[in-house]
């Protein structure tokens, strides 16, 4: 499988850490060092369905391919305003496509699923032209007088189109049970039987223990993927990592001991966008003509729950107009 479109699609409006300092117990500077985040964009006057619609034609128009070409849409997503229709089934409508859809969840990692279920579709010939669509807007689970989660975060959309050919050469995912150390908890109606009334609960993280997780999980999944495929790190051209925090990406380089110029981010001007952060540094790279055919990548990402989500992959060049 190989990806031959890409596309992202941020909100308008960029808040800085400055701006949150205006009415958080918060400073650019205590911000800018912990996570190197320096400001972030949120959706305000667009929806979540307009930006994940917006990724997903720019990276149709990269492909070449229509919407009707297309014969599964993957999306990834963690909450959105409906819980049903999926918000792959609500992007359908608004594309033109007419094929199967569904939304999963695999919290910051759901690219990486969403990627190595269309491997497996491909691969079993049940698709064959794949639109993968990772639509986030983590800013809603936040409480915005949490000066621990909120800075965090940002919204953002990425898309992908897939199909045969030489790209993927090994996916590694991984899950192992971490409720308590990051949820966010939505309300359901309450039944005659099921009488337990449960409140919406903000997202809670322990964010110390959240970090030690990612840079170990992260590390063995690299590692691992490394060795299984008979390469060092040395061969790696570009690692795209989860965008979470520039230390996590500091620790994870440091261990592998190699250059930062193979670490791209924009963590700086987007924050954690959750499952689309990789897919809006590969669009971005791209455009700038900074992925080159035959270039090796290593993508890898961690969410909550944990689960984690890691791929190599050779690069092909997409031309866009
Ligand atoms: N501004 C100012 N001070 C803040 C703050 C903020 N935005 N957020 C927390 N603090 C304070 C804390 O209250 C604490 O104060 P205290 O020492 O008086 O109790 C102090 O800063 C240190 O907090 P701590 O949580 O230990 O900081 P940290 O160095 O671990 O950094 C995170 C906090 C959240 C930036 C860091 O742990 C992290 O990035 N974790 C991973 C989170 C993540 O990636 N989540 C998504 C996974 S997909």
């Amino acid at each position: 499988m190989k990806i031959i479109g890409t596309g992202s699609a941020l909100p308008q409006k960029v808040v800085t850490n400055d701006m949150l300092a205006g009415f958080l117990d918060t400073s650019d500077s205590w911000i800018t060092t912990r996570t190197g985040i320096r400001s972030r964009r949120l959706l305000s006057t667009e929806t979540l369905r307009e930006l994940a619609n917006d990724a997903a034609l720019k990276a149709l128009e990269s492909s070449g391919l229509r919407p009707e070409d297309i014969d599964y849409l993957i999306c990834s997503n963690v909450a959105n305003t409906y819980v049903s229709p999926s918000l792959g089934s609500i992007l359908l409508g608004s594309l033109g496509c007419c094929c199967p859809t569904f939304d999963l969840n695999g919290a910051c990692a759901g690219l990486v699923y969403a990627l190595d279920m269309a491997d497996a579709f491909i691969k079993t010939g049940k698709a064959h032209r794949i639109l993968i669509v990772a639509a986030e807007q983590p800013s809603r689970f936040c409480d915005w007088h949490d000066r621990s989660t909120s800075v965090l975060f940002g919204d953002g959309a990425a898309a992908l189109v897939v199909t045969e050919g030489e790209g993927f050469m090994d996916f590694r995912l991984t899950g192992e049970n971490h409720t308590d150390v990051m949820y966010y908890k939505r309300s359901l109606e309450v039944t005659p039987y099921d009488r337990v009334e449960e409140k919406t609960t903000p997202l809670v993280m322990e964010g110390r223990e959240v970090f030690r997780i990612a840079v170990e999980a992260s590390v063995r999944d690299v590692d691992t993927l490394l060795e299984r495929n008979g390469l060092t790190g040395n061969d790696i051209d570009f690692f795209l990592l989860h965008q979470a925090n520039m230390r996590i990406i500091e620790c994870i380089r440091v261990h592998l001991d190699l250059p930062r110029e193979k670490f791209p981010t924009n963590i700086q001007n987007y924050g954690n966008t959750s499952s689309a952060s990789i897919g809006i540094l590969m669009d971005e790279l791209s455009r700038e003509g900074k992925l080159k055919d035959g270039d090796t990548i290593m993508m890898s990402a961690f969410g909550g729950g944990f689960v984690t989500g890691a791929a190599i992959l050779k690069w092909s060049e997409i031309k866009y107009n």
